[in-house]
């Protein structure tokens, strides 16, 4: 059997791994990344075999070579091109990290004020998109909302569905998708609380413009501490990008029928919304604040999580990477205590996650399967002391999320990927004829 075509665009061949099945024989290329990951080179498998593989979840299958975001879980190390992210979280500021995650580059001051100034001009909805928000429930879930405006933006911005978009079209693109989503989420906040729509302030910054949109009211302007508005800057730097998590390589998947920016980000929405994903920051307030009222111990909560009959797990912890540490909590953690400092808060619930934490790591249900606090673990205590309510944790996850959905939608389409289209084992019924129904028993 011949040598299989590779589909490892510019990454190093390492050599080659053989499969052999029966009187199947074939020799496949072993790919090696720039941090020294290996993988097998699979693309022609089914051409030069007739068999496929079988990764139900996709733990051990590469969809992409990607130069945005490396993640080695078993050291706890996450960096965006190249750059780690202690680094990021100290150094920069979340529009900066995301013009490095887009672009794939720090910017100049220059760039870097282009792109500012091009998030400050495109913050506002055109003002038929303010109605939509007449049209949902005021009780509708925050995510529903995000993801059908994110889609319904595009309505108004057709210039931008061809997908051969120019650096400049790409940027333009990006720059209303990221600063729109900014505002939607808060037109959903205060629309859910009856609340009259704060319009954006061209002169703020982006973290500082969104806390004006949410907080200020229309007699007074929100009075912004400097603490505040960097850890929001922080929050959303943590939640940047991750690779090729489950919301990611959705945006990939529906980019790769050519589906424009803004509908791929619309579906990332959609899955970040799950409670094993983004929706877990929500989900762990709920199970913190469920051990408060219920008066139970940490040990009884886990001794729940661990039995798997309850159904219940410990939120906030463990992640299909990390398999050591989440280098995004253990900033997280640092950055809850500052802030409660600075407000003069102490939340109950801080205290009952720290016991959870420190008793899970000692117990060898989560030790031996690996499983330490994630980014969600904190993060929640973060956004309470920021003063977001619960239910719209999950859109500002999605707000951070943004430049890696958008820099991994790009990045697809420079590579022109194929469409993404796994194939499957049946395991169905064999032929069989249609019975008519009177005969049916
Ligand atoms: N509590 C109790 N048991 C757990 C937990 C948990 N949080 N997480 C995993 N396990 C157990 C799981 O039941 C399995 O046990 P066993 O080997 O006995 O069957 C073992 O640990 C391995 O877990 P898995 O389900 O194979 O892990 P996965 O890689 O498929 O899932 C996960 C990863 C993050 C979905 C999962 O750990 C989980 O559900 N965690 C809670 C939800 C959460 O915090 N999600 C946020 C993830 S980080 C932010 C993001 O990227 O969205």
């Amino acid at each position: 059997m011949p040598k299989t075509e590779n589909c490892s665009r510019d990454a190093k061949i390492q050599g080659t791994a053989q499969l052999v099945y029966k009187d199947i024989k074939v020799d496949l290329d072993v790919v090696e990344g720039t941090e020294g990951e290996l993988g097998i080179d699979i693309c022609q498998l089914r051409k030069n075999t007739g068999m496929i593989t079988l990764d139900p979840g996709y733990a051990n299958t590469g969809s992409t070579i990607s130069t945005i975001t490396f993640i080695d879980g078993e050291k706890g190390i996450l960096r965006h091109r190249g750059i780690p992210i202690e680094e990021l979280a100290e150094k920069s500021r979340f529009i900066e990290v995301s013009y490095l995650i887009l672009f794939g580059k720090l910017p100049t001051k220059a760039e870097l004020d282009k792109f500012s100034a091009l998030l400050a001009e495109h913050a506002a909805l055109h003002s038929n998109l303010e109605h939509h928000f007449s049209g949902f429930p005021n009780d509708a879930p925050p995510m529903a909302i995000l993801s059908a405006m994110l889609n319904a933006v595009s309505c108004y911005h057709k210039e931008f569905l061809d997908i051969v978009l120019d650096e400049e079209g790409f940027m333009e693109a990006t720059a209303r998708i990221m600063s729109k989503v900014r505002t939607i989420a808060a037109y959903t906040y205060r629309k859910a609380r009856g609340k009259p729509f704060i319009h954006p302030n061209p002169s703020l910054r982006y973290c500082a413009n969104f806390l004006h949109m949410m907080f200020s009211e229309p007699y007074k302007e929100y009075e912004l501490l400097p603490e505040i508005e960097k850890a929001l800057n922080l929050f959303f730097i943590l939640h940047a990008d991750h690779e090729q998590n489950c919301s990611t390589s959705t945006v990939r998947m529906v980019g790769s029928s050519r589906a424009n920016l803004f509908s791929s980000v619309s579906a990332g929405v959609c899955a970040l919304w799950g409670p094993l994903h983004g929706g877990a920051n929500k989900m762990v307030i709920e199970m913190l604040e469920s051990i408060h009222s219920q008066g139970k111990t940490a040990q009884e909560y886990l001794e729940m999580a661990k039995d798997k009959t309850k159904g219940i797990k410990l939120m906030g912890f463990g992640h299909r990477v990390y398999k050591n540490f989440d280098p995004r909590a253990k900033i997280i953690k640092k950055q809850v205590d500052k802030v409660l400092k600075v407000l003069n808060l102490d939340d109950h619930l801080l205290h009952i996650a720290m016991e959870l934490e420190e008793q899970a790591l000692a117990d060898d249900y989560f030790v031996s399967r690996k499983l330490y606090p994630n980014v969600d673990f904190y993060s929640g205590i973060l956004l309470r002391a920021i003063g977001i309510p619960l239910d719209m944790f999950t859109v500002m996850f999605a707000i951070g999320r943004m430049p890696g959905w958008i820099a991994n939608w790009k990045e697809l389409l420079d590579h022109n990927q194929r469409i993404s289209r796994p194939r499957q084992i049946y395991n169905g019924p064999t032929l069989r004829s249609y019975v008519p129904i009177e005969e049916r028993e």
